[in-house]
C-alpha cells in the first residue's frame, strides 16, 4: 500500500529565512509518526506546510497522492477536512464557549442535526475528561485544558490523520498519559495515522512507530526510524534526546 502523506525533498521558509531543506519522508496510513528536534528548528512550520497552509520553497507534499498545494482550493478544503489539526498555541476561539468551539466544525462541515452535534460534543468532551468545562470560555481555563480542549475539537470531525503539535507539552502526566492513550487507542481501533511534534522522549518511546529528527544546525532532516533503532544507532545528537528525554 502507497503511503497516506509523501513529503519529498522539501524546503521550508519562514520570513525571509531559510528554516529545513531537502526534508523527505513518508508516513504509511495508520503509522504514528514523531517529528522532534531542538526548539526553532522548524517543528510548527513543517506542521503547516503538511496541512496546506503555508506553501514550500522546493519539493512537494503528497496527501493520498494529491499534491496539496497543487490540487486547487476546493480540492484542498475537502482534503483538509480528513486532517484533525492541533496547533501549539490550542488556536480555540476565544470569544466562544468550550462547547461551541468542538461544534462549530460540525455546524460549517457536516450535515449533522443539531442534537448530533450536541452528543458528539458531549462525547468528545469525556474523552479527554473536561465534560465539566463545555460553558467555560477559554480564558477561564489552564493552559494544559485548552490543550485538552484543542485536542478534543481535533477529533470532531473524525478525521482520518490527525496532526498534533506538542499536544503533551503543558500538561501533567497523567493528562498526558491521556492523550497518549488516546491516539494510541484510535490507531488500533480505526487505524487512525498521526503526525505529532513532541519534546517528550517518554511519550515518543510509547507512541510513535517512527521517529523524524530535524537538525537545527544543519537545516535538514538528520535521523527517521524506530525510537529504539534510534536509540541504539542514530546520530549523537539524536541519542542524547532520546537518552535525556527530550531537549532542556
Ligand atoms: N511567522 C514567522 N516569521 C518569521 N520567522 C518565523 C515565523 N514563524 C517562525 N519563524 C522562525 O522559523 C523558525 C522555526 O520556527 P518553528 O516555530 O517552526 O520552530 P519549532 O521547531 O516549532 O520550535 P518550538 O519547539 O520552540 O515550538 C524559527 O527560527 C522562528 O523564529
Ligand atoms: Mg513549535
Amino acid at each position: 500500500m502507497g503511503a497516506l502523506l509523501c513529503v519529498e525533498n522539501v524546503s521550508i521558509g519562514a520570513g525571509a529565512q531559510l528554516v529545513q531543506r531537502g526534508v523527505g519522508f513518508e508516513v504509511a496510513a495508520g503509522e504514528v509518526v514523531a517529528i522532534v528536534g531542538a526548539s526553532g528548528c522548524g517543528k510548527s512550520t513543517l506542521l503547516r506546510h503538511l496541512v496546506g497552509l503555508e506553501q514550500p520553497l522546493a519539493g512537494r507534499i503528497l496527501y493520498r497522492a494529491h499534491d496539496i498545494h497543487r490540487c486547487g482550493s476546493a480540492q484542498l478544503a475537502r482534503l483538509r477536512r480528513e486532517m484533525g489539526v492541533m496547533f501549539q498555541s490550542g488556536a480555540l476561539w476565544s470569544s466562544m464557549t468550550v462547547a461551541a468551539n468542538l461544534a462549530l466544525p460540525l455546524q460549517l462541515f457536516s450535515a449533522l442535526s443539531a442534537d448530533e452535534i450536541a452528543q458528539r460534543t458531549r462525547f468528545q468532551l469525556e474523552l479527554v475528561r473536561l465534560g465539566h468545562t463545555r460553558d467555560l470560555m477559554p480564558a477561564q481555563l489552564s493552559g494544559g485544558m485548552r490543550k485538552r480542549v484543542a485536542f478534543a475539537r481535533a477529533l470532531m470531525l473524525e478525521p482520518s490523520v490527525l496532526l498534533l503539535d506538542e499536544p503533551g507539552s503543558g500538561l501533567d502526566p497523567l493528562s498526558a498519559e491521556l492523550l497518549d492513550d488516546i491516539i494510541l487507542h484510535l490507531q488500533a481501533d480505526r487505524g487512525m495515522t498521526t503526525v505529532l511534534v513532541t519534546h517528550e522522549a517518554t511519550s515518543l518511546f510509547k507512541i510513535a512507530d517512527r521517529v523524524v529528527f530535524l537538525d537545527i544546525q544543519s537545516k535538514t532532516l538528520t535521523a527517521i526510524g524506530t525510537p529504539s533503532d534510534l536509540l541504539a544507532h542514530g546520530p549523537p545528537a539524536v541519542r542524547q534526546f532520546l537518552n535525556r528525554g527530550g531537549f532542556t
